[in-house]
């Protein structure tokens, strides 16, 4: 696969990058098919590998460090990156609610958790999950460089920052944040007129594309949405994907992140599949050249009508 350098940082990632949300909704799900998508991603040339603390409620991150614990030598050819701050409700009193939480106490934390689940050292790149409506950008900086000094964490970086918020954290950073993780696909074009793209290529910060397939729907279908992608329109997307993939040759889910690479401010789309064969099937993608005449017939199937 080709490589992309995340933001100013000098880390070498593969284009397209490795999620690993679905990979342990059990924790038997997690040593089996969570295993060998993981070594599957490896094996077709994926580099870069994202999770969260919460996801499989954290069995995401140790079916992870089992593989690693498995064969250490891995972990030379991959970058780690992990998010934290979200809190679930009960936690750790029973009348806690469901929130956000970029304290340095939280953030330090968390990342002590991550390392310990993920075998690791060292976290590559460390991503604040959603935007703390309570962020002291000031706090979280010094929960950065606590975390830098030790050499716990590489680079670090955001996801679902509107632009203001990005600019507001880096503002107090003294250095760089190298990625913004976004939703952003054929189904969900926010990003292209929100200012998050053009802050990302104004600034050189990476944009990490989740859901980048919509959670399925723009493919061979999805199995488990998040709410508000239940709603998202996609007949006139997959009828268009569909003509231009056959004449490609390629599944219309790779031409989907194909179309999302095309973008200036380099994109790395996350691919969530949890099936071997569509792991690699993505890969093609860094190697479809879409025209601008193909990349506006997608864009005007996703928008439902003309441009103005
Ligand atoms: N920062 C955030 O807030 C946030 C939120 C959500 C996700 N993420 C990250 O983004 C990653 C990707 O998100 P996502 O899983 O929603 O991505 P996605 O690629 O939009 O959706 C993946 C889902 O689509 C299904 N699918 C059907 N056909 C497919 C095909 N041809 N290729 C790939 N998948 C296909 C997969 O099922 P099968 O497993 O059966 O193939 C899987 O359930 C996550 O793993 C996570 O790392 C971040």
């Amino acid at each position: 696969m080709k490589t992309i350098t995340l933001g100013k940082s000098s880390l070498p990632s593969s284009r397209l990058a490795y999620g690993c949300w679905r990979i342990a909704e059990t924790e038997d799900a997690g040593r089996t098919t969570g295993r060998a998508a993981i070594l599957a991603a490896i094996e077709a040339g994926y580099t870069l590998f994202d999770h969260a603390d919460i996801y499989g409620k954290s069995r995401a991150e140790a079916a992870f460090g089992a593989v690693l614990r498995e064969t250490p030598a891995l972990r030379q050819q991959m970058l780690i990156a992990t998010k934290c701050g979200i809190r679930f409700a009960g936690e750790p009193t029973p009348d806690a609610p469901f929130r956000y939480d970029f304290s340095a106490e939280h953030i330090i934390r968390a990342c002590e958790g991550s390392l310990r689940r993920l075998a690791v050292e060292t976290i590559d790149l460390y991503q604040l999950h959603r935007p703390d409506w309570l962020m002291d950008p000031h706090e979280v900086v010094a929960a950065f460089e606590q975390l830098r000094r030790q050499g716990k964490v590489r680079e670090f970086g955001v996801s679902n920052f509107q632009p203001s918020q990005v600019a507001l954290l880096q503002k107090a950073c003294p250095f760089p944040l190298v990625v913004n993780q976004v939703e952003v696909s054929l189904a969900h074009l926010d990003c292209f007129q929100d200012g998050t793209l053009d802050q990302c290529q104004a600034e050189q910060i990476t944009p990490l594309a989740w859901s980048p397939l919509a959670g399925g729907k723009l493919a061979e279908g999805a199995r488990r949405l998040l709410p508000w992608q239940e709603n998202y329109r996609v007949d006139a997307i997959v009828t268009e994907l569909d003509a231009q993939a056959q004449s490609f040759g390629v599944a219309r889910g790779t031409l989907a992140l194909a179309w999302l690479l095309k973008h200036p401010a380099g994109i790395v789309p996350i691919v969530g599949s949890t099936q071997p064969e569509k792991i690699r099937a993505a890969t093609q993608a860094d190697q479809l050249h879409l025209s601008r005449e193909q990349w506006y017939r997608l864009l005007e199937a996703a928008r439902g009508e003309r441009l103005p």
